[in-house]
């Protein structure tokens, strides 16, 4: 997609006043506003920083460049701008509104399930660690945050063009598998564990806290088995990698549901035999005080309580592992970004091991990013493994389709299939749900919230595609291209002339593909033949293609800030916008151009949305 901002700064930073000033396009594209209020214009150049520059007041300014520029458009270098109006000291341009609604519907079009991508990131690897959960313990609610935050960024970048790799470093080692080990052994049925592996080891481990309480030995005797374990021992390994299997088949089923896929699932435990190394490292280079028997490195001088790498027992730590992991990860996959999404509790540990690869010597420690999110917690309080009061992840999704479904029976929602409906919709409100807002605000969990459906939701935008699928699938029937329904314009074939790629004859739009320069914009217009872009040339049309034009935009931001919410909240407007339009235009009229510039807005409505809500994992079901 052509970059309008861009080229309006070309035709400023054109000016010989402008280079005499100072200015080149990088600055005046910087200074360049897009305002609100369209009778501004769609692009505003603010004119105060040339008055020094030029010794004259910033309205007289406007008014003398928005006259050069005014000329240069009359002979035909304009581009897509049509008109140039100086305001005071700004300088309003509005762009051609037949030529943008042109070039956004081909683009679209052309594009298809591309459309908003780029090859921002060739050439260059990013990882994104996400989700990891620890074994043995509930899948719970709070950890559908990292689960849908992280996965949702990794669909961004690898969209803008990066590879990806997907880590999810599993919570499987650590003292806790001590704990339940002994808890097993002492109170522990096979038969129970197989048939409900985590709700069983969870009763266990709690139970080993209630007993630890009375007797402290307990916990003398997990360190043990837990040394044990680090050290190979053949019986302690075989529980842990039972516990291990169990676990990962109910996390499986989860991530089946919500269509996520991961990589790599090398947890803490596939550093355990690769901390010596760095042990020796941190000491040789000069790093490690012992502090009590256990190996510290001292933070203080930045502010921060000591890095515990080793304990007294020689036994290694959460944090000793994620420094392992982020060596290992830079010498097998030669990341230029590594990326963790986890919870903002663990702020500081991401801060004090950053450092300490930094002290290490490692440049890369820079490309270390954590990404925080906020605390969820329940309408009764703070969730709480021990005290056994969590919500299951794989309870919500459930619910919310069992409840989708008796939604679509009660509103005999027009579908072929309801469980699959179902499932697409419960599921998509549960990740829209989780992605609508800011990713650092704290949320209180509430069942009415995850299964409201009105408002700006999931299923209201899934709704909104399914409109738009509907209006084409009735077009399809207009024209009598044949009863195949699944071929929609935008997606591949095509009941509107002139959306095909390979177009045969009639529109001349093949010219417009690649447009650059005005035998390009010469090509749009062509298309006039066929099409009457003056009925999406209106307010509501020229706001839905403006937010679809933004679409690429949002998505490399959202990318940048890492915030899927921007592209979530992007969404919901593109999808008022197009019902807005949908409402106030009868899209399927008798005339034949008009028609077609309709449904070709409406095909590239339904491409956005279908775009944005895959890279939010969120399925987009044909009818609703
Ligand atoms: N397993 C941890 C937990 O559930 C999260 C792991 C985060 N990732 C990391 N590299 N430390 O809290």
């Amino acid at each position: 997609m052509r970059d309008f901002k861009q080229e309006i700064a070309g035709l400023i930073a054109g000016l010989t006043v402008i280079q005499d000033a100072g200015l080149d396009e990088t600055s005046v594209s910087a200074l360049i506003e897009e305002p609100a209020d369209e009778t501004r214009g769609d692009y505003a150049f603010p004119c105060f920083r040339l008055a020094k520059a030029l010794k004259k007041a910033p309205p007289l300014i406007a008014a003398d460049l928005a006259a050069q520029i005014a000329e240069g458009i009359s002979v035909g270098a304009g581009g897509m701008v049509a008109r140039v109006v100086a305001e005071n000291a700004y300088i309003n341009f509005f762009l051609d509104r037949a030529l943008f609604a042109t070039a956004i519907t081909r683009e679209t079009a052309v594009q298809g399930a591309a459309y908003g991508s780029s090859n921002l990131g060739e050439g260059k690897k990013v990882i994104v660690e996400f989700s990891s959960p620890n074994i043995a313990k509930p899948f719970h609610i709070g950890h559908i945050r990292s689960t849908v935050i992280g996965s949702a960024i990794e669909h961004i970048y690898r969209f803008l063009g990066f590879e990806t790799i997907r880590i999810n470093h599993l919570g499987d080692y650590g003292t806790q598998f001590g704990k339940m080990i002994v808890a097993y052994r002492r109170w522990g049925k096979r038969e129970d564990v197989e048939k409900e592996p985590i709700k069983t080891l969870l009763s266990y481990y709690t139970k080993f806290h209630e007993e630890a309480d009375r007797d402290s030995s307990l916990d003398d005797e997990a360190r043990e088995v837990f040394v044990r374990l680090e050290q190979g021992g053949a019986e302690e390994l075989a529980l842990w990698q039972w516990f291990r299997d169990e676990s990962l088949k109910e996390f499986g089923r989860v991530y089946k549901m919500l269509g996520i896929e991961f990589d790599s699932y090398a947890g803490e435990s596939f550093y355990s035999d690769k901390m010596g190394r760095v042990l020796q490292e941190m000491a040789e280079k000069g790093l490690l005080q012992e502090s009590d028997g256990a190996q510290i490195v001292d933070l203080a001088p930045w502010d921060m309580p000591p890095a515990l790498i080793t304990k007294k027992d020689g036994s290694t730590l959460y944090i000793t592992r994620d420094i392992a992991a982020a060596i290992y990860r830079r010498e097998h996959y030669d990341f230029h970004k590594n990326i963790y999404v986890v919870a903002s509790q663990q702020n500081l540990h991401f801060q004090q091991w950053f450092k300490v690869v930094e002290l290490m010597g490692y440049d890369w420690a820079d490309d270390c990013v954590h990404i925080p999110f906020g605390l969820v917690s329940l309408e009764d309080g703070v969730m709480s493994t021990r005290g056994g009061r969590v919500v299951f992840l794989e309870d919500v999704l459930n619910k919310a389709v069992a409840r989708t479904r008796e939604i679509i029976i009660e509103k005999d929602v027009n579908t072929d299939d309801i469980d699959e409906t179902a499932r697409q919709v419960g599921i998509g409100a549960v990740i829209f749900n989780e992605l609508a807002n800011n990713r650092i605000k704290d949320y209180v969990f509430s069942w009415d919230k995850v299964l409201n459906f009105d408002g700006e939701t999931g299923p209201y935008v899934q709704y909104s595609y399914a409109r738009a699928a509907s209006v084409l699938r009735k077009a399809g029937a207009i024209s009598g291209a044949g009863t195949d329904t699944t071929a929609m314009p935008g997606d591949s074939g095509s009941v509107i002339p002139g959306l095909e790629p390979d177009a045969a004859g009639g529109c001349g739009l093949e010219d417009a593909m690649h447009p650059d320069g005005l035998e390009a914009l010469d090509g749009l217009r062509d298309i006039e033949g066929c099409i009457d872009c003056a009925a999406i040339c209106g307010d509501e049309a020229y706001a839905l293609e403006k937010l679809i034009y933004r679409l690429p935009m949002v998505i490399k931001e959202a990318g940048e800030k890492y915030e899927p919410s921007i592209l979530t909240r992007h969404l919901v407007d593109i999808a008022q916008a197009f019902n807005r339009f949908y409402h106030n235009e009868h899209i399927l009229v008798e005339d034949e151009k008009e028609r077609n510039a309709k449904l070709r807005l409406v095909a590239a409505a339904k491409q956005a949305l279908k775009n944005g809500l895959a890279l939010l994992g969120i399925e987009t079901p044909e009818r609703m």
